[in-house]
């Protein structure tokens, strides 16, 4: 059995649409995907993508990204919150599995998050141009740190794993040191909105050994104190630069990883 992961497939984009709808359905039937959010901001067309995914593997884990709880022209009476239990509901309908797989070998774990601005402050600019401010609605009196806080305490059932190969994966980054050195000064406006350091306690406490993050729609691999973090993000078709825009093999039965065309 292999696993594979990608994240951010923004399937609003026809050249990503099309990714998936030529995904080979034979090559990967043994095997499992590890989608770590970012599939769509509309509702509506979530269940595409995700039943077509759950058919070309044996199995299909999923976490919804920022792009699902966006209100805004979808849904727009519902809170964030509300939208997230629709889009967990939909993704376990089409066979994507929100909840986690715990064995004596392998262990796949899904984690919730949100950022709480524990990589930053965010400046002037970030607070004018990050969509989800505009774009998500909470509850009142949630500010980010609640709504990380809310969910994250849905990961604390998860037992400490202590057999096999664990893998965790979330949209949301669980530490800043992942992302790569050169990314410019410029460019690290962002870094408060890609994640929460709650997520990286929890992973630790889990005993994961790789996990898989997506949202910064970077492709990177980095070894931290004995955690493998990799992201693989799909990403946009302007990102070729930095997004690899295939699937990656993270673990197989030997324990090699490699890409997949
Ligand atoms: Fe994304
Ligand atoms: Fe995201």
């Amino acid at each position: 059995m292999r696993v594979f992961a990608v994240s951010d497939i923004h399937i609003d984009f026809p050249e990503n649409a099309a990714w998936f709808s030529n995904l080979s359905r034979e090559e990967y039937q043994d095997d499992v995907l590890i989608l770590a959010g970012d599939v769509s901001h509309s509702l509506e067309d979530l269940d595409r993508p995700l039943t077509a995914l759950a058919r070309c593997f044996a199995k299909v884990f999923y976490v919804p990204g920022n792009h699902e709880l966006w209100v805004i022209r979808d849904l727009e009476t519902l809170s964030s919150l509300e939208k997230f239990q629709k889009v967990r509901a939909v993704a376990e309908e089409c066979g994507a599995s929100t909840r986690p797989q715990l064995s004596p070998e392998i262990s796949i774990v899904p984690l919730f998050g949100w950022y709480d601005y524990s990589f930053g402050e965010p400046g002037p600019e970030l607070k004018e141009r990050w969509a989800d401010y505009l774009a998500c609605k909470w509850p009142p009196a949630y500010g980010v740190r609640e709504i990380t806080s809310h969910f994250i305490q849905m990961n604390d059932s998860v037992p400490t794993v202590g057999s096999g190969t664990v893998i965790t994966f979330s949209h949301f980054l669980p530490r800043i040191d992942v992302m790569p050195d050169r990314i410019s000064e410029r460019n690290r406006f962002l870094y408060p909105i890609l994640g929460s350091s709650l997520l990286d306690r929890q992973i630790r406490r889990i005993g994961a050994s790789i996990h898989l993050y997506g949202h910064s729609h970077v492709n990177n691999r980095t070894t931290i104190d004995g955690i493998t973090y990799i992201n693989n993000a799909f990403g946009y078709p302007a990102e070729e630069a930095f997004a690899s825009r295939r699937l990656l093999c993270i673990y197989d039965d030997e324990g090699i990883e490699r890409a997949s065309p």
